[in-house]
């Protein structure tokens, strides 16, 4: 009999619906997935995705960043809660609150986030407007690990998506989301399980992940 492998234990934030992180924790259910999730933060008490969680069995919690005068004491006390619950690697999926740089730091290369875009290109929110506006053929979704410069940090993985003639905003987020929920599960197996390590602000795969072509999606 193999050995059990040590699964990462894994925190993921959110504040809304939480779809991603649905997909996260269906993936970590499989006895060979190399992280587990062992709680759920939110910044808003009414994010649905915390019921989500609890119906998944996943210990899921808010905690309300109007009840903090500032960022860094906000922060501070989600700090508390990762400690608590001996998290090793945070994963951001659909937060909205911009964390301090110092909590970033603090977090460098053990936090990842998922972006609705091909990065670098269109940082930020409104992505799927702003992929019509500008006529791109392709648009698609960004695993990277989290930098203080919003949406800048290294690149885990992506996935690709056609723009199709008369597409919307939200027909083209519902192809994109689709590929997000298949893309950030296996970029964070890539991670957990040591297939991607950061390397001079680049991510690198070992030999066995290349060959897999693991980091990229598909049309
Ligand atoms: C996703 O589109 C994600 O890329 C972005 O926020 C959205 C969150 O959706 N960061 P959900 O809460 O995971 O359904």
């Amino acid at each position: 009999m193999s050995a059990p492998i040590r699964k990462k234990r894994i925190a993921i934030l959110i504040s809304g619906r939480g779809s991603n992180m649905v997909s996260l924790i269906e993936a970590a259910r499989a006895p060979d997935y190399p992280a587990e999730i062992v709680l759920v933060l939110s910044n808003r008490p009414d994010a649905a995705g915390l019921v989500r969680a609890r119906e998944a069995g996943i210990p899921a919690s808010a905690i309300d960043h109007k009840a903090f005068p500032d960022r860094a004491r906000f922060d501070a006390a989600l700090q508390a809660e990762l400690e608590a619950a001996g998290v090793e690697l945070i994963v951001l999926a659909g937060f909205m609150r911009i964390l301090t740089d110092a909590f970033v730091e603090a977090w460098a290369g053990r936090m990842i986030n998922i972006h609705p875009s091909l990065l670098p290109l269109f940082k930020g929110t409104h992505t799927h407007e702003r992929a019509l506006e500008a006529g791109v053929r392709l648009h698609g979704c960004t695993v990277h690990y989290v930098v203080p410069e919003l949406d800048a940090g290294p690149i885990v993985a992506q996935a690709a998506v056609p723009v199709l003639p008369g597409d919307d905003a939200d027909t083209l987020s519902a192809r994109v989301i689709v590929q997000e929920h298949r893309l950030y599960p296996a970029a964070l197996a890539l991670i957990a399980g040591g297939g991607a390590v950061l390397d001079g602000g680049r991510v690198r795969f070992t030999a066995q992940e290349r060959d897999a072509g693991a980091a990229i999606l598909s049309l």
